[in-house]
């Protein structure tokens, strides 16, 4: 598909899916434990950049937390709900990733997103925008799933086997499958490790499917890592597990191959 189309198709669906609209109201606090954790832990006070923000329910909580809060989004449907929560420290607009015209240089302390950045077919773009506005000495953070963790279709393996039950997702539905994609995910991330160039491999999106059938691109750490490093940032967080005692430890030692993206980079 042409990145034109895919652009136009991404941004009429974030428009008019009631679906997507009832699944982002349904979300409560707690839906933004680990990411608000890596914003207590890396932010600071100050004004704070939220791109993508949905319902505008994060950017809310982050104006409780004193931040001087800007949330855009790209679809207009689900700012009529935003517009309902706006406060004195909490502006919401519709607002694309990929072009943050309104925003000077530099003129944010913090520029986060929250399971975004895998639906934008620009991902370049969007990395570019957001390292533009945020000030030196500020902090990106971006999370995400990682779509080359080898740990999804392992657990689907070991469900599929032990427990006779399996997990939906676009990537893979049988144990054969499931096997062929970890050898493929970890081919990729060894590959990776080894090239220069950050690459932002498209994919054709299904919606209205949930889980991760809509992501636009593969998502990963290193591709992610590889763009801020290049663009001269400090790399200061990776990624997150939530998986058990076992895959904690092994992420603590493969970071890049956690099924969670929690990216937090300094601009220097
Ligand atoms: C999975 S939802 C996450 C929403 C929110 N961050 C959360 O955690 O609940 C993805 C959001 O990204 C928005 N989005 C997608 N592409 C965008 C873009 N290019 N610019 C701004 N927002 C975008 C969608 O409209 C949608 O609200």
């Amino acid at each position: 598909m042409e990145m034109t189309d895919l652009k136009t198709k991404m941004g009429h669906y974030y428009n008019t899916s009631a679906a997507y609209y009832s699944k982002l109201s349904k979300e409560t606090p707690t839906d933004f434990e680990d990411y608000f954790s890596l914003i207590d832990q890396f932010g600071k006070t100050g004004r704070l950049l939220e791109i993508g923000c949905g319902t505008g329910l994060s950017s809310y909580l982050l104006s409780q937390k004193g931040y001087q809060t800007v949330g855009i989004d790209i679809s207009e449907m689900f700012l009529k709900e935003l517009k309902n929560k706006e406060r004195p420290n909490l502006k919401l607009e519709v607002g694309d990733a990929c072009d943050l015209y309104q925003f000077e240089d530099n003129s944010f302390d913090l520029v986060c997103m929250n399971g975004v950045i895998e639906h934008v077919p620009e991902v370049e773009k969007a990395l570019k925008e957001m390292s533009r506005v945020v000030r030196s000495e500020g902090i990106i953070i971006v999370t995400s799933p990682n779509l080359l963790s080898p740990f999804s279709p392992i657990k689907f393996i070991l469900r599929k086997v032990f427990f006779g039950t399996s997990i939906k997702t676009p990537f893979f539905d049988s144990v054969g499958g499931a096997a062929l994609a970890v050898l493929k995910r970890m081919v990729a991330i060894v590959k990776k490790r080894f090239s220069q160039d950050p690459e932002f491999s498209l994919r054709n999106p299904e919606f209205d499917a949930g889980g991760d059938f809509d992501a636009v691109w593969q998502s990963n750490a290193i591709d992610l890592e590889k763009y801020f490093k290049r663009m001269g940032f400090e790399v200061l967080h990776l990624s997150y597990s939530h998986g058990g005692r076992f895959e904690k430890l092994l992420v603590k030692l493969f970071p890049r191959t956690a099924g969670a993206i929690a990216m937090v980079v300094r601009k220097k």
